[in-house]
């Protein structure tokens, strides 16, 4: 049997999906699973805020057949085009035949792309109203957070904040409000959500986050995972941060390995780090997925990638990290590369290029050691860690104001 529809204040109900069996979002592991939430809206108007992805679109039509019937469905609004919401609104246009779409101009011309129907449409401009009964829609356009045709939509009689992706976590859970789930959990897998999904755009997200400074909110209901009602200021805190590039004077350290030397290079420098006072967290590339290691960055100032030389190049786990990092493009890091190689040697400094290409700064040469470091080389690789350490702390100091992730407020 599955879950009610879930009341979020008067006449408001989640009719969303839940996907418990998700793993993979696109290349972004989701061992928790995922929810695609909608939101139902009974008023003088009937309305459908968001829809969820097409394998799931009966589970949705019925959580709102529990309120009332889909056919009543006046308008239908779609603030991303993205198919994990938007698959099912084939499903739910044959269901609503009299629902109007709800949506911008630019999200019209994908849903003509993604699905060749002739639908009715109302296309909203940012700052538009829609009366729909004692309520009123305000819709908010948010480009790049994260596709060009993402939007908000704002209920203020209810301070109510629909913003879709945006402050989104993937998990599937029967909680449905941040205090049931928890803050810890809530807060993590948002980190893990933004740094996959929305990371490139924190300059777009710091505009979002200035429009909803100027609104009333007590409810921000994202298009994944949790209400957020009891800990809006904690994960606006965090989203500031994000967007800024902030993050704490730790350092990361990245590597892959053939035979253990790119190993025991990446220890030495932990432990230099560590003799400096830097907290250090270590993923290999065989153990850790990429999209598991881009989130730490949030809380990293300091990352050290390393990689042997296999075939006059990186290893293609390296590779790969650093393709999904530059996409992802975080900024204001302190840099480093590392490697070891039997002969041509060219593998640390790809990673090396690949560094200053992002933008990042990266004081020291590149350490970059033949066959298996002896004991007087991983001494100087301990020494570079302490540099690092020390440079760590004054790159800090002309930065910004550096916070660790963070506590609810
Ligand atoms: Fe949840 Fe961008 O789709």
């Amino acid at each position: 049997m599955e879950m009610k529809p879930v009341e979020l204040k008067k006449g408001i109900y989640w009719v969303g999906a839940i996907d418990w069996d998700l793993r993979n979002f696109h290349g972004y592991l989701t061992p928790r699973g995922s929810t695609y939430n909608a939101y139902l809206i009974v008023d003088e108007k009937i309305v459908l805020v968001d829809a969820v992805k097409q394998t799931l679109a009966e589970e949705l039509l019925n959580r709102v057949r529990d309120i009332i019937d889909p056919a009543k469905i006046d308008y239908l609004v779609v603030n991303h085009v993205e198919p994990d919401h938007s698959g099912s609104v084939p499903r739910i246009m044959e269901a609503a035949p009299g629902a109007k779409i709800v949506t911008s101009p630019r999200a019209q011309k994908g849903l003509q792309r993604y699905y060749k129907k002739e639908w009715n449409y109302l296309l909203v401009n940012s700052g538009d109203e829609l009366k729909i009964g004692a309520r009123t829609m305000k819709f908010v356009h948010m480009p790049m957070v994260h596709w060009p045709e993402s939007m908000a939509t704002y209920i203020p009689e209810e301070k109510l904040l629909l913003p879709n992706d945006a402050f989104g976590q993937h998990i599937a859970s029967v909680e449905r409000f941040d205090d049931e789930l928890g803050w810890e959990i809530a807060r993590e897998e948002a980190g893990i959500y933004y740094a996959n999904i929305v990371y490139p755009y924190g300059n777009q997200v710091n505009k979002v986050l200035d429009t909803v400074s100027q609104l009333q909110v007590d409810m921000i209901a994202p298009s994944h995972g949790v209400i957020w009602r009891s800990h809006i200021p904690g994960i606006i805190s965090c989203y500031r941060k994000w967007a800024n590039h902030e993050a704490p004077a730790k350092a990361l350290i990245i590597y892959d390995t053939m035979w253990g030397s790119t190993r025991k290079i990446a220890q030495a420098l932990q432990d230099g780090l560590e003799d400096g006072g830097v907290p250090v967290t270590v993923r290999c590339l065989q153990t850790n997925h990429i999209s598991r290691i881009v989130p730490d960055l949030l809380y990293s100032r300091a990352v050290l990638i390393g990689t042997p030389t296999l075939n006059n190049g990186m290893l293609p786990t390296v590779a790969a990290m650093l393709t999904y990092l530059k996409g992802l493009r975080p900024k204001k890091k302190l840099g480093f590369a590392f490697g070891s190689y039997g002969w041509g040697g060219q593998g640390a400094t790809q990673v090396l290029e690949a560094l200053q290409e992002m933008g990042w700064e990266v004081p020291l040469e590149i350490i970059n050691i033949q066959y298996h470091p002896n004991k007087k080389e991983l001494e100087q690789v301990r020494e570079a860690g302490r540099k690092l350490a020390l440079m760590l702390k004054l790159f800090n100091e002309k930065g910004d104001e550096v916070h660790g992730p963070e506590s609810s407020a």
